[in-house]
């Protein structure tokens, strides 16, 4: 199969490539080169910039695999560690190789006492994820012995070294904020209870882990962990594509992720959710007004790019949000109001019409606000979850035969011909 296109009078026959899943792309890549001509894509929506066998997507359908296995079975049999080694090695661990990777993770999770230091020099009030993109990328010059891309050993030990220390990094410019000293990690515990532990004991009270809190938490992360060809991973692999360094390359992804059309959403849904809340409007009214395209907004956490009859996770988060609040004995008004509101959009022709359904973001921010995360911590959260699959996309970039630094085209639309004017004259 091929397709064959017509310009200036010249045919041309552009290679298929098709995928394991049996999607379809027109290889584009020499018809610069046979035709002068470029392709214009904003935003990349119809444009593949990989072949890539780590996550695959059927938005019609609401699907999501990593490596061939459905996110509901990792969510509900697998571990965030597990999913990471999976993302980033290809295969689940054996149970050695599982302890070996985890093992590993654990014991490098302190950071370097100076990095404590640097945390100083922060304003209290400056947000968690541009201290969290600033100390990750201060990690490479902690680190220069581990910054080639290129060296297999090099890229294992920075690995290593990014997913232990991201929760702590992370908890520390929670702790920051609030003008608590640090808690230092403790390796006994797992993954997400140390976490939880570096965010919410202090020196004065010991913090007991509640199993079934680092449970949502562990599933937040294992839900988040990768979503192919995201802003953030896009931006990991255009970064890492000049042969920076890991550490460089995932602090460039932190930042992509903070923008509100990205990572920033699950703020926004608590955000609306409070409002309602607080009485400006019931459930009915936010519906009415998302529904109305003259007030401007949206019915955050409903609606996505490439979902359209559900995302997959957000149910799986449905149940972990009934569980953390029934474990935790509390009353979640905010709950209440997200399934009042799931419900009238759910039956409402507007919302059926246009395939919107609850996202990731609906329930994750009620689970979080309930464990008592703050709110400007939630993209955090997101970072931590993210990492595996930024460093599974980093790696494989690296390794892929058809490599090159990302360097786009563009369609230069600006003035043509002028001359340069002194100062005096214009
Ligand atoms: N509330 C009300 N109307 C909506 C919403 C919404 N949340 N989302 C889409 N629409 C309408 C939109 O106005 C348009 O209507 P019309 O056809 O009359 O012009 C139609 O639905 C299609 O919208 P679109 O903007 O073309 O849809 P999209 O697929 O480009 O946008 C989205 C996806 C996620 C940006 C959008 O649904 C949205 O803004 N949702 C709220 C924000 C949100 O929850 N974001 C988190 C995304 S999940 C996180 C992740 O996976 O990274």
């Amino acid at each position: 199969m091929s397709a064959r296109i017509s310009l200036n009078g010249t045919d041309l026959d552009l290679a298929i490539v098709e995928g394991s899943e049996g999607e379809l792309a027109v290889d584009v890549t020499k018809l610069r080169a046979q035709t002068g001509f470029v392709t214009i894509d904003p935003g990349y929506s119809n444009t593949a910039a990989a072949r890539s066998a780590i996550t695959f997507i059927d938005g019609e359908q609401g699907i999501l695999k990593h490596r061939g296995i459905p996110i509901q079975e990792l969510a509900e049999q697998s571990s965030f560690l597990e999913t990471a080694y999976l993302l980033i090695n290809g295969d689940l661990p054996t149970k050695s190789e599982l302890d070996s990777f985890v093992g590993r993770i654990t014991r490098h999770t302190m950071l370097h006492e100076q990095l404590y230091r640097f945390y100083e020099g922060f304003p209290q009030q400056a947000h968690p994820m541009a201290v969290c993109s600033a100390v990750v990328s201060a990690l490479s010059a902690f680190y220069p012995e581990f910054l080639d891309p290129r060296t297999p050993n090099q890229v294992d030990a920075a690995i290593i070294r990014l997913l232990a220390k991201l929760p702590t990094i992370a908890s520390l410019s929670y702790k920051h904020a609030i003008g608590q000293p640090p808690i230092y990690p403790n390796n006994s515990l797992d993954y997400a209870s140390n976490f939880l532990r570096m965010m919410f004991a202090t020196p004065a009270e010991e913090y007991v882990v509640n199993d079934v809190v680092a449970r949502a938490l562990d599933l937040i992360f294992i839900l988040h962990a990768d979503h192919e060809q995201n802003c953030s991973t896009s931006t990991v692999r255009l970064v890492g594509s000049s042969l920076a360094n890991a550490f460089a390359s995932i602090s460039a992804g932190i930042n992509a992720l903070w923008g509100p059309l990205h990572g920033g959403a699950n703020q926004k849904v608590i955000e609306m959710l409070e409002s309602i809340e607080a009485g400006e409007g019931s459930a009915q009214d936010f519906v009415n007004r998302a529904k109305d395209r003259s007030t401007g907004t949206r019915l955050m956490g409903f609606g996505h790019a490439v979902y359209k009859s559900h995302d997959p996770r957000a149910g799986i988060l449905k149940n972990t949000c009934h569980e953390v609040i029934a474990e935790l004995g509390v009353t979640s008004r905010l709950l209440d109001i997200a399934m009042d509101l799931e419900e009238i959009a759910l039956s409402d022709e507007y919302f059926i019409s246009r395939r919107l359904y609850p996202n990731v973001d609906f329930y994750s921010g009620v689970i979080m606000n309930a464990i008592g995360i703050p709110e400007n911590m939630f993209t955090v959260i997101f970072a931590i979850g993210r990492l595996p699959g930024w460093i599974a996309h980093w790696k494989e970039m690296h390794e892929d035969a058809d490599f090159k630094i990302g360097r786009p085209r563009q369609i230069y639309v600006g003035p043509t011909d002028r001359s340069f004017v002194p100062i005096e004259d214009r």
